[in-house]
């Protein structure tokens, strides 16, 4: 799978979201954050102004979703533009068929972790999903402290895409730096959400680019 770097607009100036957006077009893909403050103790932005950033943003846009009703929501987000709609599995009943809808209405669908879910139920179920988001903090807030345990939990899934033959991207988000990227890229992750780390540089494009460097020489052939 090819390295993505995925910068999250949490971290953005949101009075001045186009200008952040076109300092980081030498990205992969645009990570929005929608939170509720149901699912997660902190709100965010929804479904208007998510799809004006999908009409100005040059990179495809990454949803992800941590509220409360995925399944009343998520298809909305396909329908506004977003490139990939991702939903955590603690919210819905039926990750297989949520997905099902979500690439029904033109996205790439993806199922997230919460740190204390191990994703069990979905190892026979991988073929559902473009991605599965292994989260390595606690949803909710930029800036906090990468979870080193969680590196487990990619290679686990790594192993078993790896053998479903499935083409399923793993995507790791919540402190992931110059110092934490290597880790997660060896443990088999590809897609690599970053908020703090590229919007806190004065050079987002020159950050972009130290990541990427990172990640492709940790990369396993
Ligand atoms: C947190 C969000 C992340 C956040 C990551 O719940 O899902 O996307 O922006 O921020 P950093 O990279 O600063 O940990
Ligand atoms: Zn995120």
């Amino acid at each position: 799978m090819d390295i993505r770097i995925a910068p999250s607009i949490l971290s953005a100036d949101f009075a001045n979201l186009e200008r952040d957006i076109a300092q980081v077009a030498s990205a992969d893909l645009l990570h929005v954050d929608v939170m509720d403050a149901h699912f997660v103790p902190n709100l965010t932005l929804g479904l208007p102004v998510v799809a004006r950033i999908c009409e100005v943003s040059p990179l495809p846009v990454d949803v992800h979703l941590m509220i409360d009703a995925p399944d009343e929501w998520a298809v909305r987000y396909a329908q506004a533009g977003a490139a990939s709609v991702t939903f955590h599995l603690e919210a819905t009943s039926d990750p297989a068929a949520l997905a099902d809808r979500i690439r029904s209405a033109g996205a790439h669908a993806a199922v997230a972790l919460r740190p204390a879910s191990s994703g069990d139920e979905l190892l026979g179920l991988l073929d559902a999903f473009d991605m599965i988001l292994v989260m390595t903090v606690e949803p909710g807030f930029g800036g906090q402290s990468f979870m080193p345990d969680m590196t487990a939990k990619v290679s686990r899934f790594r192993k078993a895409i790896d053998a479903s033959g499935a083409p399923v991207s793993i995507q790791v988000d919540g402190g992931i730096s110059r110092d934490t990227i290597a880790t997660v890229v060896a443990a088999g992750a590809d897609t690599l959400v970053a908020g703090s780390a590229i919007f806190g540089a004065t050079d987002r494009t020159a950050e972009i680019a130290a990541l990427r460097a990172r990640a492709e020489a940790a990369r396993r052939v």
